[in-house]
């Protein structure tokens, strides 16, 4: 795939490298936002509350859409302060549904869910990637499933368990949805709802760190596992939410096929350790020389030196700030592996820079 110049770094190399179809898309944008030929746009047309600190944004797709299935997460593009940023958020809504939903949790120092459950209003453009994620049903969709989720991680599975509610689905559910409080609880109405119109449906709601009249309080543990699913053995088990919560589940669920997707929030990649000085960063397609302190990973201290390469997650996961490295030695933070010096693609959001770098970028 080509990679244009940075359009805020170089404007000027940005529009002399439009091809015809990327100039038919901005005129086509000039006339109405969510028109164009290459751009899956959406406008919000909805925003709902869903607990304290998350939202649903109800969207109107164009024509680039092609649809996706529950339990998938689609890349948002949105441009805050100038600035195009990318991150990525499960769906919501079942696929059947003709405006899709996404769901958005604040997160600590998330400035993209931060945005959106505080700036995004009815009318605003999107600009969303293909959906994608393997956390989906299975083409046999087996008869008893137990779903455990934590935190905004119930989003997928709100998706999944619209869907079984549309296709009549016959077996039986049990979710354990684990929140740290009552007004923490996303889609709690939604849930009544789909509980009570589906009797193959047995939903937990249970509280982390507030105790509340008529919910569970406490952690996962292997007795409220098995009092909640004696059948445990005979289950698929869905898993979403963070590491604290996948991380025992798995240990207790020990031999039962589960189906996973982990949320990892960025402050659990370890950037407790810094490279030994200041290390130069070149970035070949831009002719710039960068002094990185080898403090955060690549992508953050080339953001603090006003250099925005694409990105997504940052936190390892979707692959969006992957670029080539030409030569030099960088740590990847998740694994703390030291990488040799050779080229080879890397995740600039999780890679810190070791030893002078040469980026294709
Ligand atoms: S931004 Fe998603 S993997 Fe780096």
């Amino acid at each position: 795939m080509k990679t244009l110049p940075f359009i805020y770094n170089q404007p000027k190399e940005f529009l002399a490298s439009l091809q015809p179809k990327e100039w038919a898309d901005f005129i086509l944008g000039e006339i109405n936002p969510l028109f164009s030929l290459t751009a899956t746009k959406a406008r919000v047309i909805g925003i709902r509350n869903e607990s304290l600190d998350s939202k649903t944004l109800v969207l109107k797709t164009n024509r680039n859409w092609k649809g996706f299935q529950a339990g998938q997460h689609v890349p948002v593009t949105i441009e805050i302060a100038g600035r195009r940023v990318t991150r990525f958020y499960s769906l919501s809504s079942a696929p059947g549904d003709k405006n899709p939903t996404i769901t958005v949790k604040k997160q600590n120092g998330g400035l993209v869910s931060h945005f959106i459950n505080e700036r995004v209003q009815v009318g605003d453009i999107l600009e969303l990637g293909a959906a994608q994620g393997d956390f989906v049903l299975s083409k046999e969709i087996p008869n008893k499933i137990l779903m455990i989720a934590g935190g905004s991680g119930i989003t997928p599975i709100h998706s999944i368990l619209q869907d079984l509610s549309k296709r009549d689905y016959k077996g039986q559910v049990k979710l354990l949805y684990f929140s740290r409080f009552r007004e923490d609880i996303i889609f709690y109405d939604s849930f009544a709802k789909l509980e009570a119109e589906n009797p193959w449906l047995e939903i937990k709601h249970v509280l982390t760190d507030v105790k509340a009249e008529g919910f569970d309080f406490g952690f996962l543990t292997n007795e409220m596992l098995h009092s909640f699913v004696p059948d445990l053995t005979d289950r698929l088990v869905y898993l979403c939410g963070p590491a604290p919560l996948q991380g025992p589940a798995k240990f207790m669920l020990g031999d039962v096929k589960i189906i996973s997707e982990l949320f990892l929030l960025p402050n659990q990649v370890n950037f407790s350790t810094s490279s030994k000085g200041p290390k130069e960063v070149v970035l070949l397609q831009s002719h710039r020389t960068i002094l990185l302190k080898g403090e955060k990973s690549i992508l953050d201290e080339l953001e603090d030196n006003g250099i925005y390469a694409p990105s997504g997650c940052k936190m390892g996961i979707c692959h969006t700030c992957v670029c080539k490295k030409v030569s030099g030695s960088v740590t990847n933070l998740m694994n703390q592996t030291v990488s040799g010096e050779g080229e080879e693609n890397i995740q600039i959001c999780v890679s810190r820079a070791e030893a002078r770098l040469e980026l294709d970028l």
